[in-house]
């Protein structure tokens, strides 16, 4: 399914819908350009889901990132900077993906194999922004 996203309200509304659809032990990988809205969409969606307006900073300089509230954990992972699939090791990835929380990845290219292997419920949303237009092609979720 493709949505249209040409302003920041379409982003978060559509953060919205998805936040009532999930169960917080989901995996979400967020592919796309730079600048594309990954991280905008996953500010949106932690908001949605009842945590703190400031909770993602922007930028962000780490990569894997914890965020705690009322007892909920929701990891947000940024693999732009990871080269290679022994420095994943290091991130402690695999742990991660096997805690009770929810995971938000993007650029998960380089984890590729971990997330197919994870048997954790997947989302993916590829963010396109061409022309002066955004949108977002989602797979595997109906909303
Ligand atoms: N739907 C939208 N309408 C208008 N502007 C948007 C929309 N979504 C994102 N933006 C703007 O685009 C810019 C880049 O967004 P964002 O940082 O979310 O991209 P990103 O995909 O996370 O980039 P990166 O690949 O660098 O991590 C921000 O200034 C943001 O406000
Ligand atoms: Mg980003």
């Amino acid at each position: 399914m493709v949505i249209e996203l040409k302003t920041l309200n379409d982003t978060k509304k559509l953060a919205s819908r998805i936040a009532k659809k999930i169960k917080c032990n989901e995996l979400i990988l967020l592919s796309g350009d730079l600048g594309s809205g990954k991280t905008t969409f996953t500010r949106y969606l932690i908001m949605a889901l009842g945590f703190p307006e400031d909770t993602v900073k922007s930028p962000s300089f780490t990569i894997v990132q914890e965020y705690l509230h009322h007892g909920k954990s929701v990891y947000h992972i940024d693999l732009y900077r990871i080269e290679k699939e022994s420095e994943l090791k290091e991130l402690g990835l695999e742990e991660i993906l096997s805690e009770q929380s929810l995971v938000i990845v993007e650029w998960p290219e380089a984890g590729k194999k971990i997330f197919e292997n994870c048997g954790r419920e997947t989302l993916k949303i590829n963010f396109c922004f061409n022309k002066g237009r955004r949108s977002a092609y989602l797979t595997n979720l109906n909303i």
